[in-house]
């Protein structure tokens, strides 16, 4: 898988498969439809770079030729937190990666005048404290929303833990990383600002309208 490093805390998952599929979602002809296929199928491969270091360990199994210490898991325990509603949208391909990993939700609108977050929704296992979690959020614009959020499953007592997006503004890595410094960020691009509206430019609009077709 190719990556670039363009900080301690940032992976820019620049795949040429992920680019590709990048540029048909940010295509505003692009129906919702093949705009959540597309965000399945990158998730995926998302899935693929955040999931690298897991703890491995080995087992003696025997193939049909001979008998081998093979590596597995560890078992280290996952969970993957959707920041509603446009996470969903990145959850789907992570599980399909990793069916046993628990899932989380945090319920979230960006109130739009202050653009600050605002909490509506929050359940997540009760042992996050010893899982390793994967936040995962298409779009990270001005930070706001995703620092609260996962101010909130440090305060729950999550210590381990990643974020997933597939659009970064420089902005919001620098806002985000100050705040959580801790946190590893996974991203497909880093695009070049964001607009008076909060949004990313060039981006590709509100990720949830495109994918749920609410516009
Ligand atoms: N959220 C979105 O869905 N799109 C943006 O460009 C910024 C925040």
């Amino acid at each position: 898988m190719s990556t670039s490093k363009l900080s301690k805390n940032l992976t820019v998952v620049d795949h040429p498969l992920v680019l590709h599929k990048l540029t048909l979602m940010r295509d505003k002809h692009t129906p919702s439809a093949v705009f959540r296929q597309l965000l399945r199928e990158i998730s995926l491969l998302l899935a693929y770079e955040v999931s690298r270091d897991l703890p491995m360990t080995t087992q003696t199994i025997e193939t049909p030729v001979a008998e081998m210490e093979a590596p597995i898991l560890k078992g280290k325990k996952l969970v993957i937190v959707s920041i509603l509603r446009a996470g969903n949208g990145l959850l789907e391909g992570m599980l399909d990666l990793m069916p046993s990993a628990r899932v989380g939700h945090i319920g979230l609108y960006r109130n739009p005048d202050t653009l600050q977050p605002v909490e509506y929704y929050m359940k997540v296992p009760v042992d996050i404290a010893e899982r390793r979690v994967i936040v995962v959020d298409p779009m990270l614009a001005t930070g706001n929303s995703v620092s609260a959020a996962i101010t909130r499953l440090k305060e729950k007592g999550a210590k381990d833990i990643r974020l997933v997006c597939l659009l970064s503004a420089p902005e919001g890595i620098e806002r985000f990383t100050k705040e959580h410094p801790d946190v590893q960020i996974y991203t497909a691009a880093v695009d070049s600002h964001l607009n008076s509206h909060g949004y990313i430019v060039p981006g590709l609009g509100d990720a949830g309208d495109r994918m749920f077709g609410t516009k």
